[in-house]
């Protein structure tokens, strides 16, 4: 009763969503990555900044460019999933702040001139972005297959030449497969985290 999400909702993003580790052969349009964006660009980050980038790896020869650089076990759900998209933190995100928090646009220079500062905000407000993504992927009654096993470097120098982006994940998308899921382990219990003071 405490909960006003639809019931069916919460098992569609919670309950009986699954991290897939196979897939049907049925695409993934750019349709439904730019309805589960354009749902998900909402939730919230630190001061409005988006540091999220997405790639979409479409092409055969891009595919393979990518999976040499993943972790034995990873690369084959990579070769076999319908969409693969590389998720990457912008460490120049905050060209855009201006833009994004119109109030305030001083913040730019204030807190985020220091490229250390910087880089940490835009892991963070990303890997936030990337699980509203996750969750907007599941929305869209697709499963997603995160992966962080991989080369990050390779990856980077790969993809993202241009020194400013930081890849935080791989992501398979698509239809469940057969065998899709491994058994579901263990949550922490409310008791176990929660507490109050
Ligand atoms: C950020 C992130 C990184 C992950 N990296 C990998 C990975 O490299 N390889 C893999 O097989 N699974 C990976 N997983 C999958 C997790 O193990 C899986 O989501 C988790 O155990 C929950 O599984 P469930 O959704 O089936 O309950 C990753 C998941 C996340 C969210």
């Amino acid at each position: 009763m405490s909960l006003i999400l639809d019931p069916a909702a919460q098992d569609l993003l919670f309950r009986q969503a699954r991290t897939a580790n196979t897939f049907t052969d049925e695409p993934v349009t750019d349709e439904q990555i730019k309805a589960i964006y354009d749902l998900v660009k909402y939730a919230p980050t630190s001061m409005n900044q988006q540091p999220l980038r997405i790639v979409l790896v479409r092409s055969d020869e891009a595919r393979q460019r990518l999976v040499r650089h993943l972790a034995e076990g990873n690369n084959k759900k990579a070769e076999t999933a319908p969409l693969v998209a590389i998720l990457a933190a912008d460490n120049e995100f905050h060209e855009e702040l201006p833009e994004q928090l119109p109030h305030v646009p001083q913040l730019k220079d204030l807190m985020f001139s220091d490229r250390g500062v910087r880089e940490q905000s835009a892991r963070f407000n990303a890997a936030l972005q990337m699980g509203y993504f996750i969750l907007g992927i599941r929305a869209a009654g697709l499963a997603a297959g995160p992966m962080t096993g991989f080369d990050a470097d390779g990856i980077n120098a790969e993809f993202f030449s241009d020194g400013e982006h930081s890849v935080l994940a791989v992501v398979n998308m698509g239809k469940p497969g057969e065998n899709a899921w491994f058994d579901r382990s263990p949550r922490l219990t409310y008791d176990q985290v929660v507490t109050t003071i």
